[in-house]
């Protein structure tokens, strides 16, 4: 009791008012106004889903929803893409692992996009891999002198500890990263004219239409563009890689992996509101604190559900049901309530039907766990005692559950 009782009293810590935070930011749990979530194994007929169903057209009727409300398409038109090795190291991390360097080149446009690689020497075969993008350009990932410099004045290895690149080496996992401004520049001022929208234009088109991809859009198709390299890189086994994201890029993870079934397990840490957090709780940031500032994260259809969550015609349960029956992993730390740890933790929780209509263990019936102490099924949720950050012990439950996923089927 005692126990539960600290552990209300830390998910309450009232330490994270920073300025950002709006004046109208709920974080108080009995004004939570009632809300009824969208059913996921309803289709819009209101005809009740069986596995059969679900894989015949509601899980393509949820990912339709999700673009017309939330992310906006992804265009479908190909763009040619040329691999080009710019360096290789075989001696890296002391010997441990292998680093490259590899520039993907776009058709004629000279865009171009620098996917940073290590894998692990001790595995014989192709080894199973974490792929994210960074926030800071890739010199910033690891304090490694060979990561070539690119884009930002950031220290080398300035985010290593987000990483703990030696950690996965040592576990037998290769990483692979990408900067995501390289793909849409992420600078508040976004319009839409410097990053691979105008790749996918049509004539005399300047901004994407208000049904069309975001830069959440845009960077989930920039994974996928990862994988498709992965899928011919021999060190690396394309069939077992986890795609990884701390907050926007979080958001952006559960984007790639709903859309794109390559990825074989998905980890969202602290992805918060547009993530894995439930839009109708109204807890923490909302749609309407994003519009200004970030709108160009999402669609412009988005931007009409500013103070309408009930509206929506999704919430983000049905994000994380797509990821079914793949393993799928949210994280959420204590003083991080702008991103509302419950909400994303019923989410999980609530995309749990589809796990098992698809013959996987969900989080059925489970109570949100007391901080620290990770719940792992098919989906795991871990609520991290501290920020909002990625840390060891975020990658430490990440690594046994992809041990147990991705490493031994
Ligand atoms: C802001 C934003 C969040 C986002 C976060 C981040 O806090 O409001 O939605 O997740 O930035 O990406 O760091």
């Amino acid at each position: 009791m005692l126990v539960r009782l600290v552990a209300i009293l830390v998910v309450m810590d009232v330490s994270f008012c920073t300025a950002k935070e709006p004046a109208d930011t709920n974080y108080d749990e009995s004004k939570v106004p009632e809300y009824e979530l969208p059913e996921l194994l309803l289709d819009h007929e209101g005809r009740s889903v069986g596995r059969a169903e679900w894989e015949g057209h509601r899980r393509s009727e949820i990912l339709q929803s999700l673009e017309d409300s939330v992310y906006g398409t992804t265009p479908s038109k190909k763009v040619n893409v040329r691999y080009e090795l710019v360096g290789e190291d075989r001696t890296a991390l002391a010997g441990r692992a292998t680093r490259k360097q590899v520039a993907a080149l776009f058709g004629e446009s000279g865009y171009r996009l620098d996917i940073l690689l290590y894998v692990p020497n001790r595995v014989s075969g192709p080894a199973p891999a974490f792929l994210g993008l960074n926030f800071n350009a890739n010199h910033t990932v690891h304090a490694d002198v060979g990561i070539l410099k690119r884009g930002t004045s950031n220290e080398r290895g300035s985010f290593a500890s987000r990483w703990q690149l030696e950690t996965l080496i040592e576990r037998g996992y290769a990483l692979a990263t990408v900067h995501r401004d390289q793909i849409d520049p992420d600078n508040y001022r976004n319009d839409f004219s410097d990053g691979i929208h105008p790749l996918f234009y049509e004539d005399n088109q300047v901004v994407p239409e208000s049904g069309q991809w975001g830069s959440i859009g845009a960077w989930a198709w920039g994974l996928s563009r990862v994988l498709d390299w992965l899928e011919i890189e021999a060190s690396v086994d394309a069939s077992r890689v986890a795609v990884i994201g701390h907050s926007r890029l979080g958001k952006t993870a559960l984007w790639a992996g709903a859309q794109d079934r390559r990825f074989a397990m998905v980890v969202s840490n602290n992805s918060g509101c547009g993530g894995a957090a439930l839009y109708r709780r109204c807890y923490g940031e909302r749609i309407h604190h994003m519009v200004k500032p970030v709108g160009y994260w999402f669609c412009r259809n988005h931007h009409q559900y500013q103070q309408r969550e009930h509206e929506l015609p999704v919430d983000q349960h049905m994000l994380l049901s797509l990821v079914a029956p793949r393993p799928l992993y949210i994280a959420s730390a204590t003083n991080d309530r702008w991103a509302d740890p419950r909400g994303e933790f019923l989410a999980a929780k609530y995309a749990s039907p589809v796990y098992e209509l698809l013959g996987e263990k969900g989080l059925g019936e489970s109570e949100m766990p007391l901080p620290n102490v990770p719940l792992q099924t098919r989906i795991g949720y871990h609520l991290r005692l501290g920020d909002h950050d990625v840390t060891s012990f975020d990658w430490k439950h990440y690594l046994a559950f992809a041990d147990r996923h991705l490493n031994s089927e």
